[in-house]
């Protein structure tokens, strides 16, 4: 039960200010956007991993603990289908994340997008034109605020 001293933040695939809408039709406080901040200039994933989001369709990502751990939803690349397929359990979240570390780091200057394990949201394809942090809230809140006029 939610009562008028609980606030819900919805999250999960909101990338547009068609989903803040949404959101705040269905009673939300207010809406968390993971993937949609990933596209911004400063969130330091590599370039590679910012094309890969933009031409990313929700049928390419997958949810699975193989490569971190923890259940995390990602691009379904080679590696990451390689470790689903392979099927052998985890280390455990934290043993896990160090063990991918330096692939991660290796994989990423040398732009292996069938290797690189990149999380994305099913929204992902839809996270618009990489700018700053800044500039993409203020977009959403005054395409939120015309949404809703
Ligand atoms: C870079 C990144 C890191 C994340 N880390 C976590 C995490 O540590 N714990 C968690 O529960 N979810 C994590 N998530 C998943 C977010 O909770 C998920 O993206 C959120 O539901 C928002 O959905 P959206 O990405 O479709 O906007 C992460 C997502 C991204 C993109």
């Amino acid at each position: 039960v939610v009562g008028p001293d609980v606030s819900v933040i919805a999250r999960g695939g909101i990338m547009d200010a068609r989903g803040i809408a949404a959101a705040q039709i269905l009673g939300a406080s207010g809406v968390s956007l993971g993937t949609r901040s990933l596209v911004a200039t400063k969130s330091g994933i590599p370039a590679c991993y910012r094309e890969q989001l933009a031409r990313c369709p929700a049928n390419w990502t997958v949810v699975s603990d193989a490569v971190t751990g923890r259940p995390a939803r990602f691009i379904r690349n080679r590696f990451v289908q390689s470790l689903i397929d392979a099927d052998v359990g985890t280390l455990g979240w934290g043993a896990q994340s160090a063990m991918i570390a330096d692939l991660r780091r290796a994989t990423a200057a040398h732009q292996r997008v069938d290797i690189l394990p990149m999380l994305a949201g099913q929204g992902a394809g839809l996270a618009g034109r990489p700018m700053p942090a800044g500039k993409i809230v203020e977009r959403l809140a005054a395409e939120t605020r015309r949404a809703r006029a």
